[in-house]
């Protein structure tokens, strides 16, 4: 992994070129990182910001054999990726909100987009996309983010090395990556459940619009959220059936 490095210093979207380059056969393992995007996206179609030498925008091309219903396997692998990296690099706590939010105190400090190719049953390939805000201040977030959006910066007081966190992401990634051809899917899950925001705890949230107390009790081998609830014991949610409270 990362044998393949393709460098800009500004880019509209890392996913944009990630995609391209996978068109054009890319091997497994390329990685694309921009100092800057103009137009960095999130999920849902939100706007990811991007600013320059603040944080860590980058698109890794994966070429997994495993069928496309596993494919949210991934986002779970990369976000324990990216919670280590925090935990151990850095003095902050990370959480992993599902699916893809990285929360240090409970404000957003990485985000996982996902986004997949496949045909006939066949992952032709994969572009994990990770926002990484390392050294912003309060300055550099638009108003209408600075109450959900942190930086590792913010919350533990330090400038961190940028550099030396995109090594240890790609790092740990291969690591992670390996063991998880190795051997599945238990490993991740493991990981991810140890960093779960509010996992374990009896905590309000609304699915599929209505309200109820519920307990987060793990992640489903297809990436589902397993939620147990008084009426209807442990069911599973896909993404955008969840809303959380603060
Ligand atoms: C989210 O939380 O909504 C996902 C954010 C993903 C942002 C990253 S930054 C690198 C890559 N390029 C993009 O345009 N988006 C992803």
């Amino acid at each position: 992994l990362g044998k393949n490095i393709i460098h800009k210093t500004t880019a509209a979207s890392t996913q944009q070129i990630a995609h391209q380059a996978a068109r054009e056969n890319a091997e497994h393992g390329t990685v694309i990182i921009a100092d800057e995007q103009t137009e960095g996206k999130g999920r849902m179609e939100r706007r990811w910001h991007s600013s320059k030498h603040k944080g860590i925008w980058m698109s890794i091309i994966l070429r997994p054999s495993i069928p496309p219903a596993f494919a949210p396997q991934l986002t779970l692998l990369t976000a324990t990726v990216l919670a280590d990296v925090i935990a151990e690099q850095t003095t902050a706590d990370p959480k992993i909100k599902w699916p893809n939010d990285l929360l240090i105190n409970d404000k957003k400090a990485a985000g996982i987009l996902t986004e997949m190719q496949a045909e006939q049953d066949q992952i032709q390939y994969i572009v994990a996309g990770i926002g990484m805000n390392v050294n912003q201040t309060d300055d550099d977030f638009p108003d209408t983010i600075n109450d959900k959006a942190t930086s590792i910066k913010l919350e533990t007081g330090h400038d961190q090395q940028i550099v030396q966190l995109i090594q240890q992401i790609l790092l740990y990634f291969e690591r992670s990556y390996d063991m998880f051809v190795q051997n599945g899917f238990p490993n991740i899950k493991n990981k991810w459940e140890s960093y779960g925001y509010r996992m374990g705890e009896s905590i309000k949230i609304r699915i599929n619009h209505n309200e109820l107390k519920a307990t987060c009790t793990g992640v489903a081998e297809d990436g589902a959220l397993l939620v147990q609830t008084d009426r209807e014991g442990t069911q599973k949610i896909y993404s955008g059936e969840i809303e959380w409270f603060h």
